[in-house]
């Protein structure tokens, strides 16, 4: 077993769609901090698998099935996170979907789930945990927007970017309110990052076109925003909130 580092020692971290993907290369990386991590995933097969490894790695995470559209399934898998870890003390929004419809191709049912999975999604989850961290007058919350909430997506539709920047304005919002209470809530925006959701929407030739077009010429990988995240979680970062942070290999410049 790996000796994992100080930053964020005694804490704990639920991390919802930790089951792959960006969600993975997070939980990894606080896991390595020394956080206790929670692994939320509608998939709860690929949620156990992400805490095997980060078990077999750093011994300090468990999996739970969430489905973040679901009142009802947050409170379950809040309830047992408190059971097996006590708190949350970090929350990481990264459960997400997309779709790369066209706007006159969106059916209401897909604008609906889009909007409900990647920026309803985080309400319910900010609305269920906020007032545990308000209790001990400390957290830390990172939504995962995109770069596609700062300007327009690469590969998602109107129904994706319309979703990634209600976050950015949605975590503003609530950094506001909650910062006397020793909370911050800032979001990560990446650019095309290397995980199923982009390889599973795009050809390897689509995919070498755009990577040829940022001024680094590869795709981010999910232990890059991991990175990033700990770091807004780590007491270095208790000045910053309500903050949207870039990762995107300089494909956007503001
Ligand atoms: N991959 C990219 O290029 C990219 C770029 C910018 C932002 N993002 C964002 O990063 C986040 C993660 O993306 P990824 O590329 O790792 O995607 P992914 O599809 O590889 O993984 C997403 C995870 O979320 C889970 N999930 C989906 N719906 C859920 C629900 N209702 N409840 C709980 N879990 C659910 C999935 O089971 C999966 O494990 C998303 O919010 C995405 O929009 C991705």
């Amino acid at each position: 077993m790996k000796n994992s580092g100080e930053a964020l020692q005694g804490k704990v971290a639920l991390v919802t769609g930790g089951g792959r993907g960006i969600g993975k290369g997070i939980a990894l990386k606080l896991a390595e901090a020394g956080a206790a991590v929670a692994i939320g995933d509608i998939d709860v097969d690929q949620a156990e698998q992400s805490a095997e490894e980060l078990n077999r790695e750093y011994g300090r995470a468990g999996f739970f099935q969430v489905d973040v559209t679901k009142e009802e399934s947050i409170d379950t898998a809040v309830r047992m996170v408190l059971e097996e870890f006590n708190q949350i003390d970090i929350l990481i929004n990264n459960a997400g979907i997309m779709f790369r419809t066209r706007i006159l191709d969106i059916s209401l049912k897909e604008w609906k789930n889009t909007l409900l999975v990647n920026l309803t999604g985080p309400f319910l989850l900010c609305k269920t945990v906020i007032p545990l961290m308000k209790k001990n007058n400390y957290g830390r919350i990172v939504n995962i927007s995109s770069s596609a909430g700062r300007s327009v997506s690469t590969l998602g539709g109107a129904h994706y970017t319309a979703s990634k920047a209600g976050l950015l304005g949605f975590t503003r919002a609530v950094a506001k309110e909650v910062s006397s209470f020793g909370i911050t809530v800032n979001a990560v925006c990446p650019g095309l990052m290397d995980t199923q959701m982009a390889r599973d929407t795009t050809t390897q030739e689509e995919l070498e076109k755009f990577i040829d077009s940022f001024p680094i010429k590869r795709l981010g990988l999910p232990e890059e925003i991991g990175d990033l995240v700990v770091f807004l979680c780590s007491e270095k970062a208790s000045y910053i909130t309500g903050a949207s942070v870039d990762i995107n290999g300089g494909d956007l410049m503001i």
